[in-house]
């Protein structure tokens, strides 16, 4: 089979790398990739979202199997238009990608189906923000309603922080993301992410997983788009995860389907676990990005045969097998992320760092410049290695963090503390 991925971050290459291991696969090609794609797989010069070019593509190279990362491109109608054009293609029609490319109709959607989520309302007017925050006062959590990679969300503790990220919205800092706001109670707990591979009311659950959506140690400074994320997470015990089936996955996958969006491809839940119980977030249409790192890691069965099986209708044939072993994969960031950040340094040490055979080092804003690899994106790296537990994981990936170097790099040094202290009591 030729199989084409369409993205260019740290999960894109995470996927590649993955479906390069399948005996069913004979050439992966990647639409737009980045440098460390570029090493395993055929780089195709065509941005993720330029839809007519990728159909072009895929028609022309005989592609069989179109397997697409992040959300654009889905909330932009690419599975409709393969599909059209009779391309296979694993990923939500633009219909179904509403779930995550509104957070609106997510908030909306969740309340029609009792799916329990923080408690919200929705705004087009600055003024009435405004007022609706005075009344419930804070912490609040305002949201602007679409697409903003991760970075559209701010949690207010004082009522001017508020005032200002409300304003900030209204007046155009996410482009069109921000017309409409959702703002919402704000929820205590600890974020998981639980993600399964869906179609129609089926799905088979991945690993649960936990990302840091702080950019630095001790969830302080600014949401992004996660700096690093484990898997399994022991907060999701079987009873947990039977809960979070019963209450969310279900209800949303048959909602979806008596509203004529049927999900096909990844659904992510974005979940907060604390004292008002199991909340949603958000849903993500889509794997997690650090998620899917940790979580290629752990999977031992081939995922391209999962995800035929899927397709032609057979999602109860699928099973996959998971590592027992912990996995967790560390962000590489460029000083600045997730505001403006530097680009064009020269990184070194991932060969070093990879050879400790259970590190993989996965590329995001990266890029080949003859035989340099050099920077090219906010987050740069993500590095994972796997361990026994947690503990063992976490020295193993600090240990080939350490030895890769460019100019303004930082990471987090926590992540997976929570599992850790938990793994302590
Ligand atoms: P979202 O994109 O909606 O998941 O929001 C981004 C991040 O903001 C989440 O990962 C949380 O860290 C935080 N957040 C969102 N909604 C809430 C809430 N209701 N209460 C507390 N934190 C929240
Ligand atoms: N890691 C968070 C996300 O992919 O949305």
């Amino acid at each position: 089979m030729k199989v084409l991925v369409v993205g260019n971050g740290g999960r894109e290459h995470a996927l590649v790398w993955k479906i390069k291991h399948s005996p069913l696969v004979k050439e992966v090609y990647c639409a737009s990739g980045n440098g460390g794609i570029e090493k395993i797989a055929k780089i195709v010069r065509i941005s993720p979202t330029d839809i007519y070019s990728l159909v072009r593509f895929a028609k022309e190279n005989r592609i069989d199997l179109t397997v697409v990362g992040p959300e654009q491109p889905l909330s932009e109608a690419i599975v409709d238009r393969f599909e059209g054009e009779g391309l296979k293609i694993f990923g939500h029609r633009s219909s179904a990608a509403i779930l995550e490319a509104s957070k609106a109709f997510a908030k909306d959607f969740m309340k029609r189906y009792k799916v329990p989520t923080a408690l919200y309302e929705t705004f087009e007017n600055q003024d009435e923000a405004i007022d609706f925050i005075n009344r419930v006062g804070t912490p609040i959590v305002i949201k602007a309603d679409g697409l903003a990679a991760g970075k559209g969300v701010v949690v207010v503790k004082s009522l001017e922080e508020a005032h200002q990220a409300v304003k900030d919205m209204f007046g155009g800092k996410f482009g069109p993301a921000s017309k409409r706001v959702v703002i919402e109670e704000f929820l205590e707990g600890e974020e998981v992410s639980y993600i399964c591979m869906v179609k129609g009311d089926k799905f088979v659950p991945v690993p649960s997983s936990q990302d840091h959506k702080k950019a630095y140690d001790n969830d302080e400074g600014p949401n992004t788009g996660g700096m690093g994320a484990y898997s399994p997470t022991s907060i999701i015990t079987p009873e947990v995860e039977k809960e979070i089936q019963e209450k969310i996955v279900i209800p949303t996958l048959r909602g979806m389907m008596e509203e004529g969006r049927e999900m096909s491809g990844f659904l992510y839940a974005g979940l907060m676990i604390g004292p008002k119980g199991i909340n949603v977030l958000e849903f993500n249409v889509r794997m997690g990005d650090p998620e899917t790192q940790p979580i290629m890691r752990r999977l031992k069965s081939d995922l391209v045969g999962h995800i035929m099986d899927i397709m032609e209708g057979g999602i109860e044939r699928v099973k996959p097998i998971w590592d027992d072993k912990v996995s967790i994969g560390v962000v590489v960031a460029s000083r600045g992320y997730p505001d403006r950040y530097e680009k064009g340094k020269v990184i070194s040490g991932i060969e070093e760092a990879e050879k400790d055979s259970d590190v993989v080092v996965f590329h995001a804003g990266t890029e080949l410049e003859g035989d340099r690899l050099i920077t090219n994106g906010g987050r740069v790296l993500t590095v994972t290695a796997t361990g026994q537990d947690i503990v063992k994981a976490k020295e193993k990936v600090y240990s080939a963090v350490e030895k890769i170097k460019f100019e303004g790099a930082f990471y987090r040094k926590d992540i997976g503390w929570r599992e850790v202290t938990r793994l302590k009591q």
